[in-house]
């Protein structure tokens, strides 16, 4: 087993994890979540998204999330946009990455973008220049990696197909993602075995929902193939909201459990994480969807 010594975590909760809350987050508590990641040494925070408001609206304060974080050297801040009226709002933001986010699922991509993958990926190619000579970083999202919430299984081939697609109009690196954490971790390494096909193992990550409580298992089989790079939101917060039913993405604390006690380097501080999750949950008057957290907590009471 080619397994790594170090990964990289990019955290999504506040974009991931908080699009899918009803009730409102206001702007400031955005922006201290950011900060404390970044205070627990995260290096690549996923912080909105440049969609329409009329789908997402918890997302509809991107510009002033962006403009009220306080930006650290050496992190990393990316933000979800799906055509070039959003990168005309998120050039003003200066992400240092974009995410545009397609899907091996047909009906998903009509769902969650209102087009086809086909067409998705002419609308993303003139994007994915723009921020290119913008010198801003690109990666895509490939969803429903494993499985669809309206077709179902979902075939490695089709990973394989949108990964080269991107690959073909500039995108700089992939997240294979299973949306609504269906996948089991052979499954899991198939399809990442098909974005492979096109590009390399510092160019894939692992986005990881945790619905069937699959996704830690799925994060291991994946660190068996040498992938180095996975996305988690810390509590454990989230959901897509046109992924009906699926729950959060895997609890960051729970990965950075995993990967210390495997002696994998993460550069986080997971006391100091475990307090971004407890600020973030005690504001959704909720418990952190982490076991890791929900222990560690209980052993400090
Ligand atoms: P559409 O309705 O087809 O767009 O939506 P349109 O181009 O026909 O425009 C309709 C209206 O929307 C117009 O306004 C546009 O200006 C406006 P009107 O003239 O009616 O007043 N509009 C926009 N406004 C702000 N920002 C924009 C934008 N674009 C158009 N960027 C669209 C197409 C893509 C916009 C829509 O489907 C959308 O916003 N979808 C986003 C859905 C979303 O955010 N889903 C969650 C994120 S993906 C995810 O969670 C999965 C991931 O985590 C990986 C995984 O787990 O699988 C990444
Ligand atoms: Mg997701």
């Amino acid at each position: 087993m080619n397994l790594p010594t170090r990964v990289k975590l990019v955290d999504v909760g506040p974009r991931d994890g908080l699009q899918n809350e009803k009730q409102p987050v206001p702007a400031a508590v955005k922006i201290e979540l950011v900060q404390r990641l970044q205070d627990a040494g995260l290096r690549e925070i996923e912080v909105t998204s440049f969609v329409s408001p009329r789908w997402v609206p918890q997302m509809a304060d991107n510009a002033e999330v962006m403009a009220g974080i306080r930006r650290q050297p050496g992190v990393r801040y990316s933000v979800l946009v799906p055509n070039m009226k959003g990168w005309e709002s998120a050039v003003l933001a200066k992400p240092d990455e974009i995410v545009v986010f397609g899907a091996a699922s047909e009906l998903f991509s009509q769902k969650n973008i209102n087009c086809s993958i086909a067409e998705s990926i002419a609308r993303f190619a003139p994007l994915v220049a723009a921020a290119r000579a913008a010198n801003v970083q690109v990666r895509g999202a490939i969803s429903c990696a494993v499985g669809c919430p309206y077709e179902g299984e979902v075939a490695p081939e089709r990973v394989e197909l949108v990964a080269r697609l991107m690959k073909q109009i500039g995108v700089q690196r992939v997240d294979v993602a299973d949306t609504i954490g269906v996948g089991t971790p052979l499954k899991v390494q198939r399809a990442m075995e098909a974005a492979l096909r096109h590009y390399g193992l510092d160019d894939i990550s692992g986005h990881f929902h945790d619905t069937y409580g699959q996704a830690l298992a799925n994060t291991y089989a994946a660190l068996a193939l040498g992938v180095w790079n996975f996305q988690s939101s810390v509590a454990g917060l989230g959901g897509c909201p046109y992924a009906k039913g699926a729950t959060g993405n895997v609890a960051t604390e729970d990965v950075v459990y995993m990967l210390h006690g495997m002696g994998i380097e993460t550069g986080i501080d997971l006391d100091r994480l475990v307090d971004a999750g407890r600020y973030i949950s005690d504001f959704l008057q909720r418990k952190p969807n982490s076991r890791a957290a929900t222990a560690i907590l209980n052993k400090r009471a």
